[in-house]
């Protein structure tokens, strides 16, 4: 088997030093993102442009020697492909033509079609194949299907799972169906990816935390378990990291219920918590607060070694609690990957 820290960890092995990675290593943050993104147009079109998207992915790793890139891409990619309109409007975020109605769901493009709008993000994955370090681990991604439908149905992001909920509760049959074609799709999606080189996928449910109750288990635990289930068949020994944000207490048996090999965990939780109920089961990815890399300072080294220490008697691959924002300083990412392999 291959002897890359990532997927070492993600087999369960405990190291002295746990490999690391960031969400968004890849973002506004590095003045070379924000140059390739200008020559591109815009994000949309760096996403589509296989060897742009390439460069600033590989732009971290060349920076800070990473253990890991994730291609560079979008969630919402994959309703675009399935035919629902997308664009971005500057410093606002994501917006998308509104899919709410059962003809709609039904006019979405079946699976096959979606190849066609995707495979400048294969492409990018071939090129990083080629491209990276022997030891760097790439990881390939989709949004969950819930967290996916929640942009597809509110037509925007932030604080707009409200209409997602609406439709659950109102035209139950086309919420379900929408969150089983986005199962479907994605799926194949991952499975294109894999087979373009990806070595292990991450399925990113940034909305998992306002799902509840018996909703938890109907649109979090079960769309990742058959997505999961789906890549294991297809692609054996492919190992899977699930994000199910702010998921709090479900965190305890989301990877046992879902087949994923490792549970990222956003930091509403304490690495010590979840040392003691999560990484007991599996390999956890996490979880220093963001925000440490714009403030720095002690904080930053302090808190850093406070996560590697918490989760040093288990497999962990250490990351942030969620992506890392633009106002951060490049420095800290320094400082903070030193902290981590100077050994916490
Ligand atoms: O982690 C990485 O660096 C890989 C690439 C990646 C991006 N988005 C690039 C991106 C990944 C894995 C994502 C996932 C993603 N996209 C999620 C799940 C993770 C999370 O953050 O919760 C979500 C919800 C989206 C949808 C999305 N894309 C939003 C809400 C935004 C706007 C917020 C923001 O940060 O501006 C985006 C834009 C986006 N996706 C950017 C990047 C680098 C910034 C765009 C820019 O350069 O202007």
């Amino acid at each position: 088997m291959s002897e890359k820290k990532i997927l070492r960890a993600l087999r369960g092995e405990v190291q002295p030093v746990p490999p690391v990675w960031m969400m968004r290593q890849a973002g506004r943050y590095l003045p070379e993102y924000r140059a390739t993104r200008a020559e591109a147009g815009d994000f949309l079109r760096l996403c589509y442009n296989s060897e742009l998207a390439a460069e600033v992915t590989l732009q971290p790793i060349r920076r800070y020697g990473f253990d890991a890139a994730i291609l560079f891409a979008d969630i919402l990619l994959l309703p675009q492909a399935l035919g629902r309109e997308l664009w971005f409007e500057t410093g606002e975020g994501p917006r998308m033509e509104t899919t709410t109605s059962a003809a709609e769901v039904a006019g979405l493009r079946p699976d096959e079609a979606i190849h066609e709008t995707l495979a400048p993000v294969y492409q990018t994955l071939r090129i990083l194949k080629r491209e990276l370090p022997a030891e760097t681990t790439l990881i390939g991604f989709a949004g969950a299907p819930w967290t996916v439908a929640t942009y597809m149905i509110a037509g925007r992001g932030k604080e707009e799972q409200a209409g997602a909920h609406r439709l659950k509760r109102e035209d139950r049959a086309t919420f379900e169906a929408l969150i089983d074609r986005l199962t479907g799709a994605t799926i194949e999606y991952l499975s294109a990816q894999v087979e373009a080189g990806a070595e292990v996928i991450k399925l990113f449910d940034s909305w998992a935390g306002s799902l509840k109750g018996q909703d938890v288990q109907d649109f979090a635990v079960k769309p990742a378990a058959k997505i999961i289930a789906a890549l294991k068949a297809r692609h054996p020994g492919l190992p899977v990291i699930a994000f199910p944000r702010e998921a709090g207490a479900g965190y305890i048996g989301f990877a046992g219920a879902t087949g994923a090999d490792c549970v990222a965990v956003d930091n509403s939780v304490s690495p010590e918590w979840a040392a003691e109920h999560v990484q007991k089961e599996i390999c956890v990815q996490g979880n220093l607060a963001p925000h440490h890399l714009v403030t720095g300072g002690e904080d930053l080294i302090r808190e850093t070694r406070h996560v590697v220490r918490a989760f040093s008697k288990g497999p962990h691959i250490f990351n942030l609690g969620h992506g890392i924002t633009p106002d951060a300083d490049p420095d800290n990412v320094q400082r903070m990957i030193d902290a981590v392999r100077e050994g916490g």
